[in-house]
Formats: structure tokens, sequence, C-alpha cells
């Protein structure tokens, strides 16, 4: 029998965020290539990928921790970005792009495959501004090493920014007042299709650079709401007005959407220029690859929804300060705290308990005194926070980094622990730790306060903590039907 050529080596960048996770799936399925991941954090990842793939952990900041994972790559995606993360995010991308281009050559790497954004300059929001100029500095040096540049714009899967806005504005306005540039023309692209032209990148036969604009049929996003709502059975009038401003959309989209004002800003800026494709690079150079319809996209999205199948969300990595999960997993630093102890006897495991800690948040709820918990929701959303409408990525299970209602798992020691990190406005850090011992469970709030604002605010929620804490614990302990 003819020997196989050897397996291209990939590694794949962002592999804990929206696009990266789902790529890292479909290359594992289609087997035609050897990969690695480099994260920031591991223990992100499912226990049944850490165990299949060659992991990495760095940062683009750290030069070594690069060359070591890009040792022996042909080719590499480029799935990165800081949005969020400092005002100085864009200098920060364009670090972040020369540290990975200067380390691909020294490594010998062949290809860079990288996504950004559709649009053009001229008309670009600062996002996509950074965007291009990630795209520009990664392929500054084409006489040394290959990019291949796909642009995307308004990305439609289950979970993605993009198509939650959607959905959540669908299913909650009947009738909208809307600003003008609903009306401005772009062209969406589901998931699937994106991952197809990502992975038909690594063995594409092409000299020289590429950029290639991807996208389904052109529409604007008015059209899209109402395609949208016709694939949900539902009817929406929108009314587009000259007076809605940019910064107001945004504040109306956080109150009706789970992603919050930097986000919603971000899609907003965007949204208010056209972005359609500038070049059918995508026809010429993927023959095989034929967008699926928006509407197509949409049910496809809702079933991955229906059937709790979603794979990465958009807030898997929101750039924020414990999005990077290392060094949040240990609340030792805290120095207030609200200890419960529950004993539980012979008629329920660790693992029960620890099912049912599993179960809490989202359309669960957090068993009992749920009203409060919705008040401090909408409270965290007024002043800018998640709020509770994240909810949860899937309703059995939890991943380190998942996001919960206004929460962020940080660890997790199947049968022993449950660690969450609150992402919600509190002048100070805090986290609300499950440790199930074989016959108590230990559950504890810590909090770090900052400053006296933090301390205030401690001990005038406690009377609140006394109420929701004690019945927290308990109802975890009894399971209450969920475990
Ligand atoms: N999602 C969309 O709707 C969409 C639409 C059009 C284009 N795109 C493009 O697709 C690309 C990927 O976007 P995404 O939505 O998947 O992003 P994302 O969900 O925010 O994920 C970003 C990833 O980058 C990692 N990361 C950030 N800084 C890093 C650093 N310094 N070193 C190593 N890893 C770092 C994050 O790791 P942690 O998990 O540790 O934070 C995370 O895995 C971007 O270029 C974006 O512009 C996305």
């Amino acid at each position: 029998m003819p020997e196989s050529p050897p397996k291209q080596k990939v590694l794949i960048t962002g592999a804990t965020g929206y696009i990266g996770r789902r790529l890292t799936q479909r290359l594992l399925e289609s087997a035609h290539v050897d990969i690695r991941l480099f994260v920031r954090n591991q223990n992100k990842l499912q226990a049944s990928i850490r165990e299949r793939v060659d992991i990495r952990e760095g940062s683009t900041f750290d030069i070594t921790s690069l060359k070591m994972a890009l040792h022996g790559v042909d080719t590499a995606f480029y799935l990165i970005h800081s949005m969020g993360t400092t005002a100085d995010y864009r200098n920060l991308d364009r670090d972040s792009a020369e540290n990975f281009r200067e380390a691909c050559i020294a490594c010998g790497v062949k290809r860079i495959i990288y996504l950004g954004g559709l649009g053009v300059k001229e008309s670009a929001s600062e996002h996509l501004l950074s965007r291009i100029e990630t795209g520009e500095v990664l392929s500054a040096k084409a006489d040394q090493i290959q990019t291949i540049w796909l642009r995307a714009g308004v990305i439609i899967g289950s979970g993605s920014a993009s198509f939650e806005i959607i959905r959540n504005l669908c299913q909650k306005l009947p009738v909208m007042i809307t600003p003008r540039w609903v009306r401005s023309r772009t062209q969406p692209i589901g998931i699937n299709d994106v991952l197809s032209y990502l992975e038909k990148s690594i063995e594409l036969s092409v000299d020289g650079d590429l950029i290639v604009d991807i996208g389904c049929e052109e529409l604007s996003f008015q059209e899209m709401m109402q395609q949208a709502a016709a694939m949900m059975g539902l009817k929406r009038y929108l009314f587009p007005v000259p007076v809605l401003s940019p910064r107001l959309s945004s504040y109306w989209l956080i109150l009706f959407t789970p992603i919050p004002f930097k986000l919603a800003s971000a899609l907003v800026e965007g949204l208010k220029s056209e972005t359609v494709l500038q070049n059918n690079n995508a026809k010429k150079m993927y023959p095989d690859i034929k967008p699926a319809l928006f509407k197509e996209t949409v049910s496809d999205a809702m079933a991955e929804l229906e059937q709790n199948q979603v794979l990465s969300r958009w807030c898997d990595s929101s750039a924020e300060i414990a999005c990077d999960i290392k060094d949040f997993d240990n609340p030792e630093g805290a120095i207030l705290r609200d200890v419960r102890i529950v004993p539980f006897g012979p008629d329920r495991t660790q693992d029960d308990i620890y099912r049912s800690v599993c179960s809490l948040g989202g359309p669960n709820g957090w068993f009992k005194y749920n009203v409060l918990w919705r008040i401090r929701g909408i409270l965290d959303k007024v002043t800018g926070g998640y709020g509770l409408n994240r909810g949860r990525r899937s309703s059995d299970e939890l991943r380190i980094g998942d996001a919960l209602d206004f929460w962020k798992v940080v660890d997790l020691i199947p049968g022993k622990r449950v660690l969450l990190y609150a992402q919600m406005k509190v002048p100070g850090q805090a986290w609300l730790e499950f440790d199930i011992q074989p016959n108590q469970l230990v559950q504890t709030a810590h909090f770090l306060p900052r400053g006296l604002l933090g301390r205030l605010y401690w001990y005038s929620v406690l009377p609140l903590h006394y109420l929701v804490f004690t019945d927290l614990a308990r109802t975890v302990v009894k399971g209450n039907g969920n475990g």
C-alpha cells in the first residue's frame, strides 16, 4: 500500500473563542490535519478536547510561548482579538499580530489564515479598523510568509452576538422604532460556511497573499429581522426614524438583548455603513462552497439552540478581566466571606450535589428568591453590566469559561468544586464557591472590597445575602429535582 502523505500540522489560536472552538471541532471531525491549539488557559477546553489534541498554553504577548507553539507548524490560524480589554485595544491588536507574524516567520510557518471583518477603511468603525490593521500587519511581509485573509460581516450561528441580537429583538418586540441605518446593506454569512472557508484555506492552492470576502445574499438589517421573525413564526414591524443616534440604539440593544454596551455599540457602529463583498475571490477560489441563504442560517442556529447543542457563544471570551480565567480560580485574597455549611446524609452523593450546583442559573433560575436574583440582574443591567440575561450555554452542562447569568465559571472539579466569579458590577471582586465535601456542602461567597464603597456595599447587602445564600445552599443539597 502506498504511504499516505504526512498530515499538515495546523495551529489554531483563539481556540477558546467563538470561531476557534467551532473550527477545532470541525477539523477534528475532518481528520485531514494534525491540529495543535494555542490557548491562554487549557482548562477552558472540554476534557474531550484536552484528551485528543496537542495543546500549548501562552499568549501572543509572550514570544517564547508563541515560538514553542509554532514549532513544526505548516499553517497557523489567527483568530484572536483584544476588543474590550482596554481603550487601547487597537495598539494591543497591532502588537499581537506583529508578534504572531514574526514568530511564524522565525518558525518557518508557510501560511497564516486570518478571519477579519468585512468593510472598507473609509467608512469603518473603530472595531473594524482594528480588524483591518490586524490583517495588514499579518500580511506585511508577503515575501516571507503567505497570508490568506478572509473577511466576514455579520456571522449567524447559535450563540453569535449578531444572531442573539436578532433573536432577542424579534422575540421580545412586536413593533420596533429603529434608526435609519437598519436599511444599510450587508452580506451576512452562516457560521458553518465560515468554517468551510477556513477549512478549505488550509489546502487551497494559491501563490502569494489572498484576500477573500465571504457572505451570502445582500440584505439590510431590517430585512434580516423580518426574515428571522418569519422563520420564528412571528410578524414584526420596524419603523426607521432619523432621530435614533447610535448611542441610543446601543442602550436599546442592552435593554432587550444579553449584549453589553461595549459590544452593542461596536456592532451598531459596524452596521451604520454598508458592508458588502469587495471582491469575488470566494466564488473564484472556493467554487465548491455555496453559502447558505440567510433564512437557512437562522434555521440552523435555531435548531442548535433547540437541541441544546451550542458549541460556543459570543461571551466565551468577551475580552474582559475574567475571560482570561487564569488567576481567578483562587479567591484566597478575599477578605469578607459569607459561609453556609449544610450537611447531607447517605441518600445524597457528592455527584448528586455537584449536578445540582451545575444546574443553577439560566432558565432553571437560582431555586429560591428568584425575584431577588432578577432585581439584582436588572440593577446590574442598568448600571452597564451583563444582568441575568446571558443565561447559560447549555441547560445541562457547564464548562470553565462559560457565562452563567452574571457569573463566569472559573473552576470545576467534578463531584468536588464549582467556583463562579462575579462579572456583575460590584465595588470589588466577588466569587461564589461550592466546596462539596464527603458529607457536607460548604458554600462561600467571597468578597474583596474596593475601598470604603466596597465595604459599605458588602454590609448593606448582608440581610439579602442571609436570605438568598442560606436557602441556596439548603436547596442545592435537597436537589429540588435537579440532581
Ligand atoms: N464572532 C463573529 O461574529 C465574527 C464576525 C466577523 C469576524 N470575526 C473575526 O473572527 C476572529 C475571531 O473572533 P471570535 O468571535 O472567535 O473572538 P472571541 O470569541 O472574542 O475569541 C477571541 C480568542 O482570542 C483569544 N485571545 C485573546 N487575546 C489573546 C492573546 N493575547 N493571546 C492568545 N489568545 C488570545 C481568546 O482567549 P481567552 O478565551 O483566553 O480569552 C479567545 O480564544 C476575529 O478576528 C474576529 O474579528 C468574528
